[in-house]
């Protein structure tokens, strides 16, 4: 049995949480550092187990002694974006929560492979990077699925089909300056520049880069949940099952794309050893001239930290 631990049990933590017993990936541990708080949402979950028919066991702690051993470790820990906060923001108070987390992963899941999740996202996945001292390759953030998922959801809104057939693909930084890729887009294999006019992809695209934004201002008291983590469930997944997926996410970059240092969001192929490989997409001038902005902006955040 595997065991995936969730650090953080927020909306963001605890529904991963949720989602990954009732797929039954494996045994779960979910730790906070409010006392009671993972340990009654574990005890709540686990008597849904009899309903929802999963057989896997949910562990709430404050203890990082219960993450020993764990192949998979997601950070969800940290403060969530307010109304009117940029990701930037979040900077300083997420690094120390981020950096702390990584010291008892360091210590009690030596082993694992660590998806971050926690925001300003490619900033803090470059920093567990550098706090686990893990391999890059074991060092993921997740951010493109989830902007990607967004994009095809419009997609799919905007031509009335099933959201089933809508594959869209979202590269750079969860910020933004993310950059989604409408010639990538597709509906059953067709790309949407076949399918719509420019005028009609432009909408599509800016709601997408405001999708986390637009969700904000909605909740008014904290950001998406359901979406995220539905994406970090499948990137676990593509792990723990070892799927092979190819998926977009935040990786470690040292020449890709013409970057060397820093965390990005690119397509990459996920399995139980983390990212297998980084695929390198042949970009138009304009796409590479907005993914190097979006990678100014995560360079620019980077230089800030003071690790
Ligand atoms: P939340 O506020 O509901 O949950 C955060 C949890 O972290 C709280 O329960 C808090 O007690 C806990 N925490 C704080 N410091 C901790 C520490 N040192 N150790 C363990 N737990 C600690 O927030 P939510 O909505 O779950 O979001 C979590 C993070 O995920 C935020 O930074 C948010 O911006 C980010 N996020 C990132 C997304 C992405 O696409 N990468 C998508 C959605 C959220
Ligand atoms: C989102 O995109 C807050 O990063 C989070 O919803």
């Amino acid at each position: 049995m595997k065991k995936i631990t969730v650090v953080g049990a927020g909306f963001v933590g605890a529904t991963t949480v949720q989602r990954i017993a009732e797929k039954e990936l494996g045994d779960v541990v979910m730790t906070d550092i409010i006392e009671g708080m993972p340990q009654g949402k574990a005890l709540d979950m686990m008597q849904s187990a009899p309903i929802e028919g999963f057989n896997v066991e949910v562990l709430g702690t404050n203890d990082y002694k219960d993450i020993e051993g764990s192949d998979v470790v997601v950070i969800t820990a940290g403060i969530a974006r307010k109304p009117g906060m940029t990701r930037e923001d979040l900077i300083k108070i997420n690094s120390k929560i981020v950096g702390d987390v990584c010291e008892n992963i360091k210590k009690y899941a030596p082993e694992s492979i660590v998806i971050v999740v926690t925001n300003p996202l490619d900033i803090m996945t470059y920093i567990a990077m550098k706090k686990t001292g893990f391999h890059p390759s074991r060092v993921i953030g997740m951010s493109g699925l989830l902007d990607s998922a967004r994009f095809a959801t419009f997609v799919a809104m905007e031509l009335g089909c099933s959201p089933k057939d809508v594959d869209a693909m979202v590269l750079g930084g969860h910020g933004d300056t993310m950059v989604p890729l409408p010639r990538h887009t597709t509906v059953s294999g067709v790309p949407i520049t076949e399918l719509m006019d420019e005028e009609t992809i432009d909408k599509l695209v800016e709601r997408t880069v405001n999708g986390g934004a637009e969700i904000v201002e909605l909740l008014k008291t904290g950001s998406a949940f359901y979406a995220p983590s539905a994406a970090i469930t499948a990137m676990v997944e593509s792990i723990v099952r070892d799927q092979h997926r190819i998926l977009p996410a935040a990786v470690y970059l040292h020449g890709q794309y013409g970057y060397d240092g820093i965390y990005l969001g690119v397509p990459v192929k996920l399995g139980q050893q983390g990212v297998e490989a980084i695929l390198e997409l042949d970009l138009t001038e304009s796409e590479q001239a907005m993914l190097d902005k979006s990678a100014e902006a995560v360079k620019i955040g980077i230089s800030t930290l003071d690790i």
